[in-house]
């Protein structure tokens, strides 16, 4: 198919940069070719679409989400805003709903929200356990998620239940054992009330011994050891990473470590937000994505997130689209997709707008008119 008449293309590729003007060939799932549309390849194909001079961009690559869960916590969240503070133990609630819940209420709710996140613009998008806790829960929040999408996450260790010691032998071994299969991360909350360092440190060499690859949920609402274990341990990305250390911000800028900055958790629980000037201008790679979750941020809409991350965190709209799509690939290791250059896979979105700064400057307007 040829799309063509783009006003702006963001291709994400260092050569091809935004282009003005420019066609897009897309056939058998891939982008066989971007570029100015008076260069357009003869053959395109016969299928045509008319962007009509709007802005496209590549799809949204959220790497951060939890929606394997029965519930909402919306009198939680009314509280907060009425000055309640967020805390990790509301985990617990939803884990109580998620038991209760049948396999089909949990796949409806995942099929829902992958669905809502598509509307907005995310093509790719992760799935965490962590509202089971026992090893028929964890494995089973698994097997749904993955039927969705492949970047399917083990977050056994989101709070723990029971003794913290036992916990952690238990998400170490039977719980790994059995989740594992349907897995392709390991990821640890490490926060006080959740995972302290040493537990988190456990926790992620076990998942890596077993070929997972790891993530972390980090520094969020204090400092803690847990940009730096990413950092030791390789992990793709540290998440949330809220409050830093200069020698986080470091250790970051000098590893292949991603970190994901998650704006609608402030947003949700009133917290102060990430500062991504001081990430980016220490030459670390910035990753945004939705955390969407009953909790902390109940929303699958990456434009949101993108708009926070321009006005509360200090990234121009570029590197909010960049850090949303590019990042979140990294994020994921993932090399197939958050661009569009030729052999990407095509998964494309169309704007509303003339240019991809409309994402922060017109906040809470459904500017995706359609996603390939
Ligand atoms: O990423 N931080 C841990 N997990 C979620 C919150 C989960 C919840 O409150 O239910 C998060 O913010
Ligand atoms: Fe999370």
């Amino acid at each position: 198919m040829l799309i063509d008449n783009i006003g702006e293309l963001v291709t994400n590729d260092p050569e091809l940069g935004v282009i003005r003007d420019a066609a897009l060939v897309l056939g058998d799932g891939v982008v066989r070719w971007a570029g100015p549309g008076a260069q357009t390849p003869e053959a395109a194909g016969t299928e045509r679409f008319d962007a009509a001079g709007r802005a496209v961009i590549p799809g949204f690559v959220d790497s951060h989400g939890h929606l394997v869960f029965a519930g909402d916590r919306a009198e939680e969240f009314a509280a907060r805003m009425a000055g309640r503070p967020y805390t990790a133990g509301g985990i617990r609630i939803t884990v109580e709903a998620t038991r209760a819940a049948s396999d089909q209420q949990l796949d409806a709710t995942v099929a829902r929200l992958v669905a809502e996140a598509r509307r907005s613009g995310t093509t790719t998008i992760e799935c965490k356990s962590g509202y089971g806790l026992t090893v028929e829960d964890e494995r089973r929040s698994l097997e749904i998620a993955k039927a969705h999408t492949p970047e399917t996450t083990f977050l056994g260790a989101h709070v723990p239940d029971g003794d913290p010691d036992a916990y952690v032998e238990l998400v170490t071994g039977a719980m790994l054992d059995a989740c594992a299969p349907h897995a392709r991360w390991v990821d640890v909350f490490c926060e006080s009330g959740a995972f302290d360092g040493e537990q988190a440190r456990a926790v992620l060499t076990a998942g890596q011994a077993k070929g997972l690859g790891a993530r972390i949920h980090a520094n969020q609402l204090g400092h803690g050891p847990g940009v730096q274990i990413a950092v030791e341990l390789g992990a793709a990305s540290a998440d949330h990473v809220t409050y830093t250390s200069d020698a986080d911000v470091e250790a970051l800028a000098s590893s292949g470590t991603v970190a994901t900055l998650l704006p609608a958790v402030e947003f949700s629980t009133r917290q102060p937000y990430p500062d991504a000037r001081r990430l980016l201008d220490a030459g670390v790679t910035v990753a945004l994505a939705a955390d969407c979750n009953p909790g902390s941020s109940y929303t699958t809409s990456i434009p949101f997130c993108i708009a926070l991350a321009v006005r509360e965190c200090g990234m121009t709209p570029t590197e909010a689209l960049h850090a949303a799509t590019l990042g979140g690939a990294k994020a994921l290791r993932r090399d197939d997709v958050g661009h569009l250059a030729a052999g990407a896979k095509a998964d494309v979105v169309l704007l509303d707008a003339p240019s991809h700064v409309h994402l922060a400057y017109r906040p809470g307007v459904p500017l995706v008119a359609r996603v390939w």
